[in-house]
């Protein structure tokens, strides 16, 4: 029988309106209104959509939401400034820096300049290193989404055999170690499948759980899934465009033939997309109360 499919889009919208609820909430008991900054350094395309989907999120959750775009050629020390000008103003309780930054900005100190208490992205050393410990607050935007979306399908992911395909620091490495945290939505056994893994095949066959995030467009063919498994495709791979323009989408693993082996399915666009956005406001209004003791 094909498999279920797990719709981020829904899941996505269901933690919206909870969000919104909060958000409302915050406002008439506490007078706190989250605020969000987005940096984006040049005209990336992928990038320039992402950033106007997160701000258009963040309008309609009733945040204070600042988009700051900056010139291509902007230099690394005034980069610098403008975070550390984010980090001071108590309206502004999250600060995404949009990645990847142009060749001349060295991405990780820029990360490291964030306050850890206003690193939404869960990116920053202070942040990974909680999450290592069980003792994560701002969890990475994709992994917590990929989480989120297992919970709310009714995934169980206690003693299950998770396989992660890919180790990126924004999704494999956090992914992992969520999975493995003596938590709610967690308890697993965790496989990180990488480029220099020998027979990829003989470890995703075995998983109950399989998490896709390698880049590669229909990485995962229908030989390496176990029947009946889940199958999460964090992958994003323009293809080509439509006549009027439009991207097309494809994702790690091929979709048609995989969907005949999964018991459940995300499918992209429309899987784990919607979820990175929505996390990134949950981070957002967590960060609103913290920096308001409401945490
Ligand atoms: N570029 C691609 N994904 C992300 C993300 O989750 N956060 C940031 N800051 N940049 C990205």
């Amino acid at each position: 029988m094909p498999a279920k499919l797990i719709s981020g889009k829904e899941i996505a919208q269901q933690i919206r309106e909870e969000l919104k609820q909060e958000v409302e909430d915050m406002k008439a008991k506490h007078n706190v209104v989250p605020g969000l900054v987005t940096i984006l350094v040049g005209e990336n395309p992928a990038s320039v959509s992402y950033v106007t989907a997160k701000q258009k999120t963040a309008h309609a959750l009733g945040f204070n939401s600042i988009q700051d775009s900056q010139p291509e050629d902007l230099s690394e020390e005034d980069l610098l400034a403008l975070v550390e000008k984010y980090n001071s103003d108590p309206n502004i309780h999250g600060i995404l820096v949009q990645l990847p930054l142009p060749k001349h900005i060295n991405e990780t100190k820029v990360l490291y300049a964030i306050d850890p208490d206003k690193d939404v992205d869960g990116f920053h050393p202070v942040n990974v290193g909680k999450l290592m410990i069980g003792e994560g607050v701002f969890l990475p935007c994709t992994p917590a989404g990929i989480q989120q979306l297992l919970i709310r399908s009714g995934v169980e992911t206690s003693g299950a055999e998770v396989v992660v395909v890919g180790r990126s620091n924004i999704v494999g490495k956090p992914i992992a170690n969520i999975m493995i945290q003596k938590q709610k939505g967690a308890n697993a056994t965790v496989t990180v499948c990488h480029t220099r893994t020998r027979n990829m095949k003989e470890h995703t066959l075995r998983a109950d759980i399989l998490i896709v995030a390698a880049g590669v467009p229909k990485a995962v063919t229908a030989d390496m899934v176990k029947e009946g498994a889940v199958v999460i495709d964090v992958g994003v791979n323009r293809i080509g465009k439509t006549e009027s323009g439009k991207a097309i989408l494809c994702g790690d693993v091929d979709f048609d033939a995989v969907k005949e082996k999964a018991s459940l399915i995300t499918p992209v666009p429309g899987g784990v997309g919607p979820m990175t956005i929505t996390m990134l406001m949950l981070n957002t209004v967590k960060a609103a109360k913290l920096a308001n003791g409401l945490l």
